[in-house]
């Protein structure tokens, strides 16, 4: 909770401490944290019938250490994860403003697959994310 509130504002998708306990009881979603809690990153794995997927649920990284590698870190180990888990698509949201969130996808082979108008809450346009996973055992 910590580490949210110093990552997001209220209208920044900031969890609720009900949602993370939800999140850690849950199966089918995996935490990561570097540090002592100096970065997280939450993936997800979502299903439809036969058809699963995984969604990077959240990732910050805390002001004082930003711009270290952390959060490509965390996406990484979060992406290997699920290919462990046999999936071969991760889907993410992100602000369209956010411009170190959207490099830092970018840079790991993210495409950006269409917009999300006001998904942020009302003029807060998103973007929907996707990348394809090779090598999946
Ligand atoms: C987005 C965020 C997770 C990046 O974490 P980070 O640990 O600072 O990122 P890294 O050091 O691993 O940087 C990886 C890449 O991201 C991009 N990047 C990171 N910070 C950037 C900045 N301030 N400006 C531009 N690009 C940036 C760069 O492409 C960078 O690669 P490079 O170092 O080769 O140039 C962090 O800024 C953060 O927590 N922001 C607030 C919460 C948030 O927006 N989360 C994402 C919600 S979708």
């Amino acid at each position: 909770m910590a580490l949210e509130r110093r990552c997001f504002g209220p209208h920044e998708g900031l969890f609720q401490r009900r949602q993370i306990r939800r999140l850690l009881a849950s199966a089918t979603a995996a935490w990561f944290v570097y540090g002592d809690y100096w970065g997280a990153c939450c993936m997800l794995i979502g299903a439809n019938g036969r058809a699963r997927w995984g969604r990077l649920y959240s990732l910050a990284v805390d002001p004082a250490h930003r711009e270290k590698g952390i959060g490509r870190a965390l996406v990484l180990a979060g992406l290997d994860w699920l290919a462990a888990h046999h999936i071969d698509q991760c889907r993410a949201e992100v602000k369209a403003g956010n411009e170190p969130a959207r490099r830092l996808y970018a840079s790991l082979g993210f495409v950006e697959a269409g917009g999300l108008p006001h998904y942020y809450g009302i003029g807060g346009h998103g973007l929907r994310l996707a990348k394809t996973l090779r090598g999946a055992p």
